[in-house]
């Protein structure tokens, strides 16, 4: 990537704060929406990662501040906007996109820990980043967009564990609400539906149960699963000017698996 390139992109002019950006989906996402000319505002727990990764996106002429935190932390997603403002001064779109996902057990059998922490981090998280990133872009009044990481567990049972899937369809359900919303606000939400995508979350389920490789390809179209880059590029089009009429939906990037 190049400052020119940037210049040119898809989300030239655009600051986007991104959750989950220390690995997987986010990252790749972050590395993106940099190269196609957005300011990035990065956000997770894991703080070195996400130092180093702003460092190598500043280096190849992007712009990325570092902003650690939880997104189940009320205060921390708030700081994390409002620096958003105060380094780029603004705040137009959203990836919101930190998740957490255990190897699945019988629903009887699954520890409420378990459940506490699949609420809190995929729907609490993208409960507390809608409040505060909306407040911010109403304030600006120039709109903006939001992308919610779901999965196709948030429209199926896939064998993933209830709570999680629990959580992810509560995801695309907040989506919709927020875009109806704010719809006239000039604030678009949507979800994306994500297949099998190969990040550090899936080889943790894999590492705990390793029969579940083919569990997680079998039922897409496509028998493989995706890139991490592959999600981002539906992200960066959602966040885009492009999608200028797409809101309230819930995208599938799923190699065909709720197709069919
Ligand atoms: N990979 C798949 O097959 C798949 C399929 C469907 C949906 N998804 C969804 O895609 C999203 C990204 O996951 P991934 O596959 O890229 O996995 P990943 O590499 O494990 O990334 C998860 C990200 O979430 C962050 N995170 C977790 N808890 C957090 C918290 N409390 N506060 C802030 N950040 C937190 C992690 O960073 P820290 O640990 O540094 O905080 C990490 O950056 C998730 O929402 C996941 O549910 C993934």
């Amino acid at each position: 990537m190049n400052g020119q390139d940037g210049e040119r992109g898809l989300l030239s002019g655009s600051t986007i704060m991104i959750t989950g950006a220390s690995s997987g989906i986010g990252a790749a996402a972050a590395r993106l929406f940099a190269a196609e000319g957005a300011s990035v505002v990065l956000m997770a727990r894991r703080e070195n990662r996400l130092r180093a990764l702003a460092q190598e996106i500043t280096a190849a002429g992007g712009r990325a501040h570092a902003a650690p935190g939880d997104v189940t932390d009320v205060d921390d997603v708030a700081r994390v906007v409002k620096e958003t403002v105060d380094v780029f001064g603004s705040i137009n779109g959203a990836f919101n996109n930190a998740g957490w996902a255990t190897a699945g057990t019988p629903l009887h059998q699954t520890d409420d820990a378990v459940f506490t922490q699949a609420i809190d981090v995929n729907l609490r998280g993208v409960w507390n980043c809608l409040k505060a990133q909306i407040a911010a872009m109403l304030d600006s009044g120039s709109g903006g967009s939001i992308v919610n990481t779901a999965s196709i567990a948030g429209v199926l049972a896939t064998g993933a564990t209830a709570p999680y899937i629990a959580a992810k369809h509560a995801v695309i359900g907040l989506t919709k609400a927020a875009a109806d919303e704010y719809g006239q606000q000039g604030i678009r939400v949507n979800a994306l539906v994500v297949g099998s995508t190969r990040t550090e979350l899936i080889e943790g389920v894999l590492e705990a149960a390793p029969e579940l490789e083919d569990a997680f390809t079998n039922r897409s179209l496509q028998k493989r699963m995706a890139h991490p880059d592959e999600v981002a590029q539906a992200a960066a089009w959602l966040c885009s000017d492009r999608a200028s009429f797409v809101t309230g939906a819930a995208m599938p990037v799923d190699g065909g698996w709720t197709a069919a």
